[in-house]
């Protein structure tokens, strides 16, 4: 084993959900910031990049959210509550971030992959992402799918439930991303899907087709902060070869 990855080992059996935070900790919140730096770089799908996080650090604002992850432990004993936020209305944005880098002088990519890429963003993204009134566009979108799949490979995955799927996997690597992060700097997390979202999205000002991915608190484990010992499948149970 390379020495990265002992040292990745160590994170990734050592990361735990904590319920309880020790409030005397002297809180670093630098480490957020890192941490985010470094989930923002997760994979995500056609690096669309779909996703904000919402910093909760203001005394009141982190009672509020803690109140609306149903003043779960985890959530009352933070210093930090981060929200992960799905942001499918921010495609065309993305989609200039995108052509605007493949466009740019310092992109070392080659011409012929430089036109299939620009293509991609200008048409096929826009077809994916854009707004679905009644679902009639998903509709057939699938049937043409199913139609061109009976004769080759297609992929399936086109109507707008699709879509929040796609950008819920994404945040959802850039959440993995974040906690393991936090380990690595000394600190502890909880992910969370105990909550009340639409209150969530109101006290943020989020817009109606934003969605909550998960909220995730943030400090230091105390003595008693882990509840349960941690249990898995077995590696044969759940991992087959084919
Ligand atoms: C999507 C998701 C939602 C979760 N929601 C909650 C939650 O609302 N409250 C909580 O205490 N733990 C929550 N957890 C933590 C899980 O219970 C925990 O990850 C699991 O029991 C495995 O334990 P470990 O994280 O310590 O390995 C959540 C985890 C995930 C991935």
């Amino acid at each position: 084993m390379t020495n990265e990855a002992q040292i990745f080992d160590k994170i990734v059996n050592g990361r735990r959900s904590v319920r309880i935070y020790d409030q005397t900790h002297e809180y670093d919140k630098s480490i957020v910031e890192r941490s985010l730096q470094r989930a923002i770089l997760s994979p995500n799908s056609s690096n669309m990049q779909l996703w904000e996080f919402y910093r909760i650090t203001d005394s009141k604002a982190k009672k509020q959210i803690a109140h609306y992850c149903m003043d779960q432990l985890p959530a009352t004993t933070a210093n930090e509550l981060v929200v992960f936020v799905t942001r499918p209305d921010k495609y065309k944005e993305s989609i200039k971030l995108n052509l605007d880098l493949i466009n740019s002088p310092n992109n070392f990519e080659k011409e012929e992959r430089k036109e299939k890429r620009r293509n991609y963003y200008a048409k096929l993204m826009p077809a994916f992402y854009t707004f679905d009134f009644l679902f009639i566009f998903s509709l057939l979108k699938k049937a043409y799918v199913n139609i061109v799949g009976l004769k080759k490979p297609a992929i399936r995955e086109v109507t707008s439930i699709d879509k929040k799927v796609t950008i819920h996997k994404s945040v959802g690597l850039a959440a993995q991303t974040f906690m393991l992060s936090v380990y690595a700097e000394g600190y502890d997390t909880c992910p969370m899907e105990g909550f009340d979202s639409k209150r969530i999205k109101k006290y943020l000002a989020l817009p109606k087709k934003a969605q909550i991915n998960m909220v995730i608190s943030v400090g230091k484990r105390t003595a008693d902060g882990i509840f349960y010992p941690r249990i898995r499948y077995n590696y044969n149970d759940v991992v087959k070869e084919i």
